[in-house]
């Protein structure tokens, strides 16, 4: 029809102008706001970016100490909310129970469901950045049969979420620094990735002007699936299958290449980084460094590092470009962290979020927008006359 060009997967098409993150995929360059990602691992924190992001600048001192002061004041939930997420099966998986709750939140805070009203947006964003890792840790306790423990203020973002997933209310717990640090740099990694399919998603539904708590709530259903954010419970399962020895490493690999139905490299290949993904280089660095400090021996961790040594000097693979991406040696961390698999992509919400509250925001506040509405190409039947019951 007329001058539609068909895209699948929208491979060639820009839907919006962005001014928050910035990918080379050839180069393996990934910028937020301008930043390399190697600078803002090793130097910022989560919330830092996360100001970055949402905001466009790094924030001052005391823009910081405000911003975290206001993150810290709403991470308690709703008692009723927390009635919600008692009422889930206990085997319910916890990006299900995430996306519940986030909906959710939108009948609790009916007023601030402007999608115009900056300062509402701006509470409901603040909202979210709080009360998304409260949520996650309640998701997982609930899947343990545990109490849950209200969030303690004193701690920052990363640790009082470590706690209230770690601990119980028996017993004292001590927040181990090097989890807490290496956890919120993982977030930092994950912070933003322009128009990814969740964040593509978040746009699409807020295009509509559907509300922020609308919006990141279909967000988080998007990045549960194994193409996306899945992938990183995705490889863990995959390494799971593999028990090590040469002979299986090779089976593996050949079933991979001969595209047997369902098995892929999983954190493997990525849509836009054609070159290694710079947040992969970060990770395998990091669960060298995390492992080796807590004392973990995990023998999944030699097996990933021989299926990336053999994919990078495999002909399959350097023909497509195939690359680790940032979910091939995240599971590992987070596996030695204590987190179950199930959780994983969880992680990957929480660290996603500021990312998602930007790019929404950025587009409520672009007078270019329009709603999201992609065209087709037909290839049904042409028209035909409706056929009686008794002559089908
Ligand atoms: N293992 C084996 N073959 C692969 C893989 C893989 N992981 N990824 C791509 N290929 C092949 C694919 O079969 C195709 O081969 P051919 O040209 O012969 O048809 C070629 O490489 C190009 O791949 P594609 O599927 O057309 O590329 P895409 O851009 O549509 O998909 C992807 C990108 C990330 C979905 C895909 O690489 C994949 O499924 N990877 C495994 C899942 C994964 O790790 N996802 C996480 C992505 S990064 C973080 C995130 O977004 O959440």
């Amino acid at each position: 029809t007329g001058n539609t060009t068909l895209d699948v997967g929208f491979v060639n098409t820009a839907s919006c102008q962005s001014a928050i993150t910035y990918i080379d995929g050839d180069a393996g360059i990934l910028r937020y706001r301008g930043y390399p990602i190697d600078q803002l691992a090793k130097e910022s924190t989560f919330l830092e970016v996360s100001y970055l992001l949402i905001y466009g600048e790094l924030p001052t001192q005391q823009q910081l100490e405000e911003f975290t002061a206001r993150v810290s004041r709403h991470t308690m939930l709703q008692e009723d909310l927390k009635d919600l997420l008692a009422a889930f099966p206990r085997d319910a998986h916890p990006m299900s129970v995430l996306s519940a709750a986030v909906s959710a939140l939108g009948t609790f805070y009916p007023d601030a469901l402007s999608i115009t009203d900056e300062e509402q947006i701006d509470q409901s964003s603040v909202r979210l950045m709080a009360k998304l890792p409260t949520i996650a840790a309640y998701a997982h306790k609930k899947s343990q049969g545990q109490p849950t423990l209200y969030p303690d203020n004193r701690l920052d973002l990363v640790s009082n979420f470590l706690r209230m997933t770690f601990g119980v209310p028996a017993e004292e717990y001590d927040v181990d620094p090097v989890v807490s640090k290496a956890l919120d740099q993982l977030f930092i990694l994950h912070a933003d990735h322009e128009q990814n399919c969740s964040t593509s998603t978040v746009r699409l539904v807020g295009s509509g002007h559907a509300n922020l708590f609308a919006s990141i709530s279909a967000g988080i259903h998007a990045l549960s699936g194994p193409l996306h954010g899945g992938a990183n419970s995705a490889v863990l399962a995959m390494l799971d299958e593999i028990d090590g020895s040469d002979d299986d490493v090779d089976t593996f690999m050949k079933r991979v290449k001969n595209k047997e139905a369902g098995v892929k490299l999983m954190g493997f290949g990525h849509r836009v980084y054609k070159n290694y993904d710079p947040r992969a280089a970060i990770v395998k660095e990091t669960a060298h460094e995390v492992l080796q400090k807590m004392g973990v021996n995990d023998p999944q961790l030699d097996i990933a590092m021989r299926l990336e040594e053999i994919a990078l000097k495999d002909d399959y693979f350097v023909e497509r470009k195939l690359y680790p991406n940032v979910d091939f040696y995240t599971g590992l961390i987070y596996k030695a962290m204590g987190f179950p698999t199930d959780m994983f992509t969880v992680l990957f919400a929480i660290g996603r979020l500021p990312g998602w509250i930007a790019q929404w925001r950025e587009m409520m506040n672009d007078p270019a927008t329009k709603i999201g509405r992609p065209r087709q190409v037909y290839i049904g039947e042409t028209e035909r006359a409706y056929v009686g019951m008794n002559q089908r």
